[in-house]
């Protein structure tokens, strides 16, 4: 080899080593580096940042960011993920890891959490509740032999409205349809109503708990930011929550103590056919005995209550909100239960399939006013690199499906309430499309779904089918408010007050 030669393999092979070693040095960099986020403020970190919409400040800051990006919120490292890629990433493909959930002090009430199918990591106790949940809870068995209880809810709801009608009177409708999801699920539960059209203390009793639970969980605690103040309950959350949730469990452990005893005496009990009935047969999956205690049962149906009433109603309010905004989408929707429904045909769960276009309206109103925006926060359980940068153990994860739902990217008009985007292809909410998933998506997807689906479907074309609607106080359409208000679920700022008239 000559002096030339090798000079020119001693400089190429230096220079491989040295590429070698600028990108070793890269990639570690890249996999201890933070996703880029704003600048946070000693102590306190990004909270201010948050506002009084998170979802709307998050989405924000995810242009500025990107599709991953990491916030302090008090001494909580939180990750907000805002691309349906990154989301496959985190809830699908690496599923292991993020499957848990970073809890909140409110659940921690009553050592809720040490219960509850929401919020317990995905060991023995949650598996065996999600089975509970697919095979005697949700599965399609049992929603169709509990739906003529669903069913006799609805009529009532539809005699309200008709009572309404004939007065001339105007009416809140979220109220109305607040009362009928909670008793669809009370009565799905354990065949008894649980909101009253009465007045009286005692029958509004469960209803006023219920809300007060629900608004008290859904508020910022500062106890979250700082963990270290648990024990002081700066705000009171816990004590609140402690109180809210022992009422609610000794109104359940009621209904499960007299249902025991009619059934023990055998006398005045009637097979009921619902969860309740199905949860005291013991009842096994092979090996596995799917045996509740009673305490594990009274916290699953706080769970099923607390995660069903808010996120269903909510949906079937919204959905009526943007069909009253849009009169060209309403007479659409209401046209196709006319040509799929026979005259005077009462409209069943069973009819669902039938009608493309109101799924289409209901996909749409969930792309646009997801209930939970920002998905149920989950847990990174390891450091894991994702997409180039390392989400550490321990971290808060956010999946802002509100930001995917109006990003302009994926949806053509994306702020546009247009449910023929739906006509044109087949994405679904059940998981698999990740541009649309207001349900959640991999193991800890919303086991509820399917009670959900046939619950807003069912009420929305009822309401479609048997009145004539319009804005009341002379409000115009185009000037319907649609703000919302971030809580535990998205709630309309403006009421909906709605006139209806019976159609003909
Ligand atoms: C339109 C209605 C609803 C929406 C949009 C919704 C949405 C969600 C979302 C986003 C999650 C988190 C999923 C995840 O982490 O990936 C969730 C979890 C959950 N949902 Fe729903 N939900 C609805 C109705 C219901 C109903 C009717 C029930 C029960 C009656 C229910 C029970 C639950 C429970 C128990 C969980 C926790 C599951 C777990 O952590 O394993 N949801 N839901």
């Amino acid at each position: 080899m000559n002096h030339q030669t090798l000079l020119l393999v001693v400089t190429f092979a230096s220079a491989s080593i040295l590429i070698f070693i600028i990108r070793k040095v890269k990639q570690t960099q890249n996999s201890t580096k933070l996703p880029p986020g704003p600048n946070p403020f000693p102590i306190i970190g990004n909270i201010l940042e948050l506002g009084k919409n998170p979802h709307k400040a998050l989405t924000k800051l995810s242009k500025t960011y990107g599709p991953i990006m990491t916030l302090k919120l008090g001494t909580l490292t939180t990750i907000v993920i805002s691309s349906p890629q990154l989301a496959k990433q985190v809830l699908q493909e690496n599923s292991q890891i993020f499957s848990n959930r970073v809890v909140s002090d409110a659940i921690c009430a009553l050592d809720h959490h040490k219960f509850s199918i929401g919020t317990l990591p995905t060991l023995a106790l949650w598996k065996k509740l999600r089975k509970i949940c697919a095979t005697q809870v949700f599965s399609t068995k049992m929603l169709d032999s509990t739906k003529i209880l669903r069913q006799q809810k609805l009529q009532e709801l539809l005699d309200y409205v008709n009572e309404k009608s004939n007065k001339g009177e105007v009416f809140d409708i979220g109220e109305a349809v607040f009362n009928t999801v909670l008793n669809s699920i009370s009565n799905t539960l354990f065949s008894i109503d649980l909101a009253h059209s009465t007045p009286d203390e005692k029958s509004q009793e469960f209803k006023k708990i219920i809300g007060s639970f629900m608004e008290e969980a859904g508020k910022p605690n500062v106890s979250d930011f700082f963990p270290i103040l648990r024990p002081f309950d700066p705000q009171g959350v816990h004590a609140k929550m402690t109180s809210y949730m022992k009422k609610l469990c000794d109104i359940f452990d009621g209904i499960i103590e007299k249902r025991i005893s009619s059934r023990s005496s055998k006398v005045d009990y009637v097979v009921c056919n619902d969860v309740l009935d199905s949860l005291l047969n013991n009842n096994h999956v092979g090996e596995t005995t799917l045996e509740l205690t009673r305490n594990e049962m009274v916290h699953l149906f706080l769970d099923l209550f607390f995660a069903g009433i808010d996120t269903t109603s909510n949906t079937i309010e919204w959905t009526m909100a943007e069909l009253l905004r849009n009169p060209g989408k309403l007479d659409k929707a209401r046209k196709e239960l006319c040509q799929v429904m026979g005259k005077d045909e009462a409209i069943e769960e069973s009819n669902i399939s039938k009608l493309p276009y109101l799924q289409a309206v209901v996909k749409e109103t969930l792309r646009l006013h997801p209930p939970a925006p920002l998905s149920i926060p989950r847990k990174c359980d390891e450091n894991v690199n994702i997409s180039g940068f390392n989400v550490p153990k321990n971290a808060q994860i956010l999946v802002n499906l509100w930001a995917m739902g109006r990003d302009p990217t994926i949806w053509e008009n994306s702020n546009m309430f247009k449910p023929e985007r739906f006509l044109e292809c087949d994405i679904n909410y059940k998981g698999n499309n990740f541009e649309l998933i207001p349900f959640g998506a991999g193991k800890r997807i919303c086991p509820g779904l399917p009670l959900a689906h046939r619950n807003v479907h069912l009420i929305v074309a009822s309401l479609l089918c048997n009145f004539d609607w319009k804005l009341a106080d002379g409000l115009k359409p185009e000037d319907m408010n649609m703000d919302e208000q971030f809580g535990l679920t998205l709630r309309r700022i403006q009421t909906l007050r709605v006139q209806a008239t019976s159609s003909t």
